[in-house]
Formats: C-alpha cells, structure tokens, sequence
C-alpha cells in the first residue's frame, strides 16, 4: 500500500511560532505511520519555507529548538503538490491561522486539514467574527469597535459598555495586547496597548461567569466535545498564564456542569462554528455567565495540540484517542464534498 504523504506544516511568522512547533511534535508523534509518510515542512520567522526528513526533525526537536534555516533544505512552493497529498498546517496567529496559509494551499491545490480561507480569515478578526455571531442570534457579550484614526469618548464608552470592560487587538491571539480595564483613567492605557498590535480594537462589557471551551470536529456536520473549563488564576487568562506559567490557570476536561448545560454549550458552540463556516475543526470559547447563560467569546480555527492543549485533551475524555482524531482530520480533509465552494458547478448542489 501507498501511504498517503502527509504534509505537517509548523513554525511562521507569528509570535507564536515556538507554540507551533511544540503543537507539530505532538502531531507527528501521533500519526500512524502505517498509513501515513510524514512530511514536516517548517516555516522560519522570516517566512521562508524549509523542508525536512522525519529523522532530521525528530533530531532537531528534541529538546533545543534551533534555528529552522540553518538545518534544513528549502524548496520551491510551486513544488508543494508534488512532495505531499494532503497538509496539516499547525500554525497559530497572523500568517497561519488567518487565511494566509489556506489560501495558498488552495491555489497549490494541496488539500489540508481545517478551516477553509474564510473560516480562517473571519476567526482571526474578533470585529467580523462578532458580527457574523450577532447575526446568527448567537450571545454574544456587548461590543465596540475603532479603528486608530478615530476619536474615542471614554466615558461615552464607559457609559455603554460598563465597568470593567475589556480592550483588545481586532487580530491577535494568545491573549496579547488585551487588558482589563476597572476604571476610566485606566482606558487610555489599554487603547494604547492594543494599536500596538492593529489598526482596529473592539472594547467589550465584562462577562462575569466561568470559561468554557468546547473542541468541535466535522465540514458540513461538526459534532461536539465534552465541555471544559479553563479557570484563571490571575484576572483573566493572559500570555503568560498560557504559555509560561503552568500554574497560571487551572482545567477542568471535561467541565464539572449539568447535562442541560453542557448540551446548551455544544448546541451554541455548533451554531458558532457554523456561523463563520469553519471546516475540520476548531475550539470554541464560551463563558456560562452568573445568570446561567452561554456567551460566545471566540473561535480558534487553528488550537493548539500541545501536551497542554485543551483541543486534543477535550476529544480524549469525549471517547476519541489523539490518534484517532488526526485520523479524522485527515479524512475530512480530504472529503471532496468538504465545501461546496471551489466545486465544479455540475457538482455543486444547492442546499
Ligand atoms: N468580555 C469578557 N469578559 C470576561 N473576560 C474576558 C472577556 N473577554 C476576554 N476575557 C478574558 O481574556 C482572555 C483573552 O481574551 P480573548 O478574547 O479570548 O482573546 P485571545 O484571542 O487573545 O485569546 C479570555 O480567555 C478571558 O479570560
Ligand atoms: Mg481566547
């Protein structure tokens, strides 16, 4: 038998570039080799694309975590289709997460796990995001958004949004560039802060509950995990508690909540999932706020797969290996009925 050549794209441009390598070596580890030949294909911090064997990367990831550029051969993208069947891009943030990435697989015509260029790009940016969930009559916490040309009145901000209140880049993740703002002279900081990171920033009313993630899997079906919680150890759930301070947050996977609950979560984090068209996967926040209601945070449509990473753990105690969850993944990749978009119109039926 042929094993299918599985390209694991890692590394890129964003910040959380060490992230991702840590979330491939996992999935490397994972796949069944059976089946599949492993092609990892890194991507350095200045963007370019570097191929590698298994061995030299099971070498070089080890422990340390060396330069990508200087042990490994780079090759040409227009080769891409032919060196791999199907890819699994593992990458977080800008550059990776947001479309980028996708949209290039698309035009190479290499088939890859996860969301599509739109789910992708629309996940990235919390501004669209909050729309497309608004639209759909998803709970959604109050918002505002600017753009860093316009004048922000901070007690007209205050007066809608309430205290505290929460300022975040549009287009970030990890939690970077986000504050907790509990009084008026503390807003022009945290607006500071955030264009740091992007032209555009949504000011959002507090959620005052627990935090709850929900991994989902599927294209045109998605099912839904057991719930689980996330409870910060700080004020809310920063960088730093997310990838340095192992004790800065503590899980609960799956969550201690009632049955009523925990179908409510599924049922809304689907209807997220859907509601930005996500495909193959991705992790939905949620908050379960003090009135018992479920309240969508955001998506990610690309979660980490650390040993940490709550995505694959979710799946775990729901009845489905890591193994088995690659393996998925894989498939629903390569359903053609994946999309309807990008089908020959004799194929394409209306729904
Ligand atoms: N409206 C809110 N109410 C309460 N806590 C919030 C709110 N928005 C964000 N947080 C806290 O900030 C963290 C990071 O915000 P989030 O919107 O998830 O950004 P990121 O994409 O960077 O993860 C959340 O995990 C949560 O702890
Ligand atoms: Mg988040």
């Amino acid at each position: 038998m042929t094993k299918l050549r599985l390209g694991v794209i890692f590394g890129g441009m964003s910040a959380e570039h060490e992230v991702s390598i840590e979330s491939a070596k996992q999935v490397i580890a994972h796949v069944n080799q059976d089946k599949y030949e492993i092609i990892p294909i890194g991507i350095d911090k200045k963007g370019i694309w570097n191929i590698f064997t298994l061995e030299k990367f099971q070498e070089m990831f080890q422990e340390h975590l060396p330069s990508l550029e200087s042990l490994s051969e780079r090759f040409n993208l227009q080769d891409l289709r032919e060196i791999v069947d199907v890819a699994f891009p593992i990458l977080h943030g800008p550059f990776g997460e947001d479309g980028t990435v996708q949209g290039l697989l698309k035009l190479m015509q290499v088939p890859f796990v996860g969301a599509d260029v739109l789910g992708s790009a629309v996940g990235m940016d919390k501004d669209v995001m909050k729309r497309l969930f608004r639209d759909a009559e998803i709970p959604i916490a109050d918002f505002l958004v600017y753009h860093d040309h316009e004048t922000i009145d901070s007690a007209s901000v205050i007066d809608i949004l309430g205290l505290p209140l929460f300022v975040k880049p549009a287009n970030m993740g990890s939690s970077v560039g986000i504050s907790k703002v509990k009084r008026l002279d503390e807003l022009a900081k945290a607006l500071e802060k955030a264009f740091k990171y992007d032209q555009k920033i949504i000011i959002e009313a507090n959620v005052s509950g627990r935090e709850l993630e929900c991994s989902i899997l599927g294209n045109i079906n998605p099912r839904a995990s057991l719930p689980g919680e996330v409870v910060p150890v700080d004020e809310f759930y920063t960088y730093e508690a997310k990838y340095f301070d192992r004790g800065g947050a503590v899980f609960h996977l799956p969550a201690k909540l009632d049955a009523p609950v925990i179908r409510r979560v599924q049922e809304v984090s689907i209807q997220a999932y859907q509601a930005i068209c996500c495909l193959g996967m991705a992790r939905v926040d949620c908050f379960l706020n003090d009135e018992g209601e479920v309240i969508v945070n955001e998506i990610n449509t690309l979660p980490g797969f650390t040993p940490l990473s709550p995505y694959p753990k979710l799946w775990e105690v729901s009845g489905l290996p890591y193994s088995d969850l690659i393996e998925e993944l894989v498939s629903l990749a390569l359903n053609p009925k994946r999309s309807s978009r990008g089908l020959p119109a004799s194929l394409a039926t209306p729904s």
